[in-house]
């Protein structure tokens, strides 16, 4: 089975932008990627999906989201659900961010239902995992990674080939400080060996991606490694320049 696996490289905006930042852009990102030789996606905040979505139809460049509802429909006030994301023409998002999983109090199992739901829609969800800093200096870092993607795979298992999994040390994230190539490469073989382990016809097609403080400056170095699929990158993806230079290196 020879499969070509294109590296993904996804931004993830958090909570910044504005019409006429996103505009900015997303025009430049059109005008500069051409036709990436990687999959790319941008996780945008849920009121710009509409105008993301028009910005980036027949390009491309595809639609992300950066959390959704495990719940179909409901009195669940403030919350989008995998329907409406689809609506929109969302083909990526990003569930149990750190981020999420430190406000939200989000646990594994509530993100392993998030990824159900959007699998259930045709929607790739983009799985977090990552240690802290704590944890890798008690020698942790296994045990945390493994646990949170044992959840996943536990509830959705029989589509596993249809997720993606970021691998983001919480200790790198918005902090300047990368995982260098050697630590990063290490962590995505244990999750390359654990993905083996519950779908081993699957398991070398599935994307694993690096996420903290990715930048133009350490990307290729980062995806040059073997089990490093793509990026899920924030600051740097709301710069233009930074982002296609990342693009680039993926090629
Ligand atoms: P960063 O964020 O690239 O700004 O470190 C990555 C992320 O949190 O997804």
């Amino acid at each position: 089975m020879t499969m070509t696996k294109k590296k993904l490289i996804a931004g993830n905006w958090k909570m910044n932008g504005s019409l006429a930042a996103n505009e900015a852009l997303v025009k430049a990102l059109l005008q500069g990627a051409g036709a990436p030789a990687c999959d790319v996606a941008l996780c945008v905040p849920a009121p710009y999906l509409a105008q993301v979505q028009s910005l980036v139809a027949s390009s491309s460049l595809a639609l992300g989201a950066q959390d959704v509802s495990a719940h179909p429909q409901g009195a669940f006030t403030g919350e989008q659900s995998a329907v409406m994301l689809k609506d929109f023409g969302v083909r990526y998002a990003i569930v149990g961010h750190s981020e999420r999983r430190q406000y939200h109090g989000e646990t594994d199992e509530g993100v392993a239902a998030k990824a159900a739901a959007v699998l259930a829609n045709g929607i790739m969800p983009i799985v977090c995992v990552g240690e802290t800093l704590a944890q890798r200096d008690a020698g942790q870092t296994e045990e945390v990674v493994k646990r949170q993607l044992a959840a996943i795979i536990h509830v959705n298992g029989h589509c596993i080939s249809e997720i993606v999994v970021a691998y983001e040390p919480i200790w790198a994230i918005g902090t300047g400080k990368t995982a260098t190539p050697a630590q990063a490469q290490a962590v995505h073989a244990l999750l390359r060996a654990q993905l083996h382990h519950a779908a081993s016809e699957h398991a070398a097609g599935i994307r694993i991606l690096y996420g903290g403080s990715m930048n133009a400056a350490n990307a290729a170095e980062l995806l040059g490694q073997p089990d490093i699929d793509g990026g899920l990158i924030g600051g740097a993806s709301l710069k233009a320049a930074d982002f296609l230079q990342i693009i680039a290196a993926a090629a």
